[in-house]
């Protein structure tokens, strides 16, 4: 089973915090998704493979080394994923930019898919999916299922806040993907929102609500 990481790291703690306050506005809500999923990724990216270049300073050679291995793509689940994407792009400019739009039918809980569009070459890629919220697991277990459709082998879940239900949907469906989040909450409500959690994340980015 691949391994689930809680990233206790006091800057994504403290940042979270605030992420979770119910007065925190929009604007402020919206950066600092931004912000955790910056701090996310620089942890989530620890093992990509380097390789050793020489480097030509103004004063000699340095041996360096600089990112190897797979091409990497990030792939956001829409609407919320969104807010993650534009810090992880800057950290990895080359990284390519999928979209997989799926919804949670208020009755049923269930994703609903409604977009996708995704690289042409993301099947050689490793691909991180991004999503605020991990909560009964079926939005990351649907987005998951679709990119290994399309061929994709090596995928990580990047989630700010999860709780034991969704993180159990995507091993069961999933094992093979390791799941980062910055926070294991305790559990889902009745209406499968996560307790204490942030509220609806989407809502809260876009202030729709
Ligand atoms: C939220 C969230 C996840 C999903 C998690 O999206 O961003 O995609 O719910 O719930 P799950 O684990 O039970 O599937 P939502 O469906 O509210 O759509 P939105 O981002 O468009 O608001
Ligand atoms: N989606 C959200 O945005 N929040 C939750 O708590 C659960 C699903």
């Amino acid at each position: 089973m691949a391994e689930v990481h809680i990233l206790e790291h006091p800057l994504i703690q403290h940042k979270l915090a605030i992420l979770r306050n119910k007065d925190t506005g929009v604007k402020e809500f919206r950066e600092l998704i931004g912000e955790i999923a910056g701090l996310m990724c620089y942890e989530a990216t620890r093992n990509l493979p380097t390789q050793e270049i020489q480097v030509q300073t103004p004063v000699d050679t340095a041996t360096c080394r600089v990112l190897a291995g797979k091409k990497l793509a990030i792939v956001p689940v829409l609407r919320a994923g969104l807010g993650m994407v534009d810090t992880m792009i800057q950290l990895i400019p080359s990284a390519k930019v999928g979209h997989i739009g799926l919804y949670r039918d208020p009755e049923t809980h269930q994703p609903v898919e409604y977009y996708c569009k995704l690289p042409e070459d993301i099947e050689s890629r490793q691909v991180f999916v991004v999503d605020p919220m991990l909560a009964t697991g079926g939005s990351a277990v649907a987005a998951i299922g679709f990119l290994k459709a399309h061929g994709c082998k090596h995928i990580v879940m990047m989630n700010i806040i999860g709780c034991p239900e969704g993180v159990r949907a995507v091993q069961a469906a999933h094992p093979d993907v390791e799941i980062y989040l910055a926070a294991m909450d305790e559990k889902l409500n009745e209406h499968a929102y996560i307790v204490p959690g942030l509220g609806d994340a989407g809502d809260r980015i876009f202030g729709t609500k």
